[in-house]
């Protein structure tokens, strides 16, 4: 149930380098399930081949308002009333000024007057200096509050060799924000707190124990509550993995007792608890404070239990809705109704994490619920971004469902 298949969208790409992306954006819609139309001004047709458009859309582009489509149709007339929404990458300031204006006199910005009932979003991309200009904050601004939506631009080295603000944002961004934009807020106003990751206990300076958990499942947990319009807090262990900055507070985590703290500290205020890290259940007690030498004799090393916070925030919940993960090779059920009732779980997500294609580490998952009334639900192959949307859609019904007992939050 990807939030995008199906969905029609119109990228209006206007010139500037960063036009040069344009077709890495337009494939990356494709393979969200999207219909993507392409529309380029005639500035952009320098950076960016309009061949190169049609191929990956299997549309004809649009390039100017008077070449008529079949049947005589009007390009900015049709192509705006096609769409589920705009996007405009990137978007200069010389258009984000004429759509504040309402000037329309080319096809992009013909477009965008015609789109007034279309969500439209704009992702700017110009040099700082530019962007900086107080002309056009003040042409941003006036878009913002008629309702227009904005992504990035991102700090960082542009084009011109110059560092600031201005560059075109992430494109996994772009379209995360187009998700965001279609997904009902069912989640508004609830502080998710979620864990992600494994743990890294340390043995020496150079050493530690860890395990094979990428985060991948935590993250699209993360990026789909946020979606959803919750407030989320994010603990995660070491990865290589970004998240949106907007909308997530990111607190990164190396240890088990690193990660205990800061749950500890968010778990009281907040609405709903998923710890889908791998946290280590042992560590080294002291570190050696200098790296080990290898020697021929054999090597114990002695290790202590870690705490076990989900066990403990069980103890402590009081409206919080708890949810656990269960990493299993076998005994699946019976394990996991196991953990909900010593940790006091809400619900747990079993995955099995013997199979190549679920568990740790890739992008896909095998899940199955289980909540505390000892409901079952096996989910079939899916992406973790669709998973954590079916995490999500059982702990709003949980909610719903004990609203009662435990009293709104
Ligand atoms: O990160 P990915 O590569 O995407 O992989 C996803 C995942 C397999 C790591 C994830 O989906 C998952 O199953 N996470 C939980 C793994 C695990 O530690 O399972 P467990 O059965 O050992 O622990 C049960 C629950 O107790 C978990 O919610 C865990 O976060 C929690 N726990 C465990 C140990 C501990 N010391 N403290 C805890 O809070």
């Amino acid at each position: 149930m990807d939030r995008l298949k199906g969905k029609k969208i119109l990228i209006a790409i206007t010139g500037g380098i960063a036009a040069y992306k344009a077709p890495e954006l337009i494939r990356l819609f494709i393979k969200s399930g999207c219909d993507v139309w392409a529309a380029v001004s005639e500035n952009a047709c320098r950076f960016v081949q309009p061949l190169t458009l049609e191929t990956l859309t299997g549309r004809p582009v649009l390039l100017d308002d008077f070449t008529l489509l079949d049947g005589g149709k009007i390009p900015h007339i049709e192509a705006s009333a096609w769409c589920d929404l705009m996007v405009v990458a990137p978007a200069t300031g010389n258009i984000i000024g004429k759509t504040a204006a309402g000037i329309a006199d080319d096809l992009i910005s013909t477009l965008l007057m015609a789109a007034s009932r279309k969500p439209v979003l704009f992702a700017p991309a110009m040099n700082s200096r530019m962007y900086l200009n107080p002309i056009v904050k003040r042409n941003l601004n006036t878009l913002r509050e008629s309702g227009y939506y904005f992504i990035g631009p991102d700090e960082g080295e542009m084009a011109c060799g110059e560092e600031g603000i201005g560059r075109l944002a992430d494109l996994s961004c772009i379209v995360e924000k187009v998700k965001d934009i279609f997904t009902e807020k069912d989640l508004r106003d609830i502080t998710i707190l979620i864990s992600a990751g494994p743990t890294q206990e340390p043995i020496d300076p150079v050493r530690f124990i860890t395990n094979r958990s990428s985060g991948k499942m935590g993250y699209a947990l993360a990026k789909a509550a946020k979606r959803r319009g919750g407030r989320v807090i994010l603990v995660s262990g070491p990865t290589s993995l970004s998240v949106p900055k907007e909308g997530i507070t990111l607190i990164r985590v190396k240890t088990a007792l690193e990660m205990e703290r800061e749950i500890e500290e968010h778990f009281p205020y907040s609405d709903i608890v998923i710890m889908a890290a791998a946290v280590a259940d042992y560590r080294t007690d002291t570190p050696f404070p200098q790296k080990l030498k290898k020697s021929d004799k054999a090597f114990q090393l002695e290790l202590v239990r870690n705490p076990d916070i989900l066990y403990t925030l069980g103890k402590e919940k009081t409206r919080q809705t708890l949810v656990g993960f269960a990493a299993e090779t076998e005994n699946f059920e019976e394990n996991a109704l196991q953990k909900i009732r010593d940790k006091n779980l809400d619900l747990i997500v079993v995955n099995n994490v013997s199979l190549p294609d679920a568990g740790f580490e890739v992008d896909t998952n095998r899940i199955m619920l289980i909540d505390r009334f000892g409901k079952t639900r096996k989910y079939p192959l899916q992406s973790k971004d669709d998973a954590a949307d079916a995490i999500l859609d059982k702990i709003i019904k949980i909610r719903k469902k004990t609203k009662g007992e435990k009293g709104p939050s």
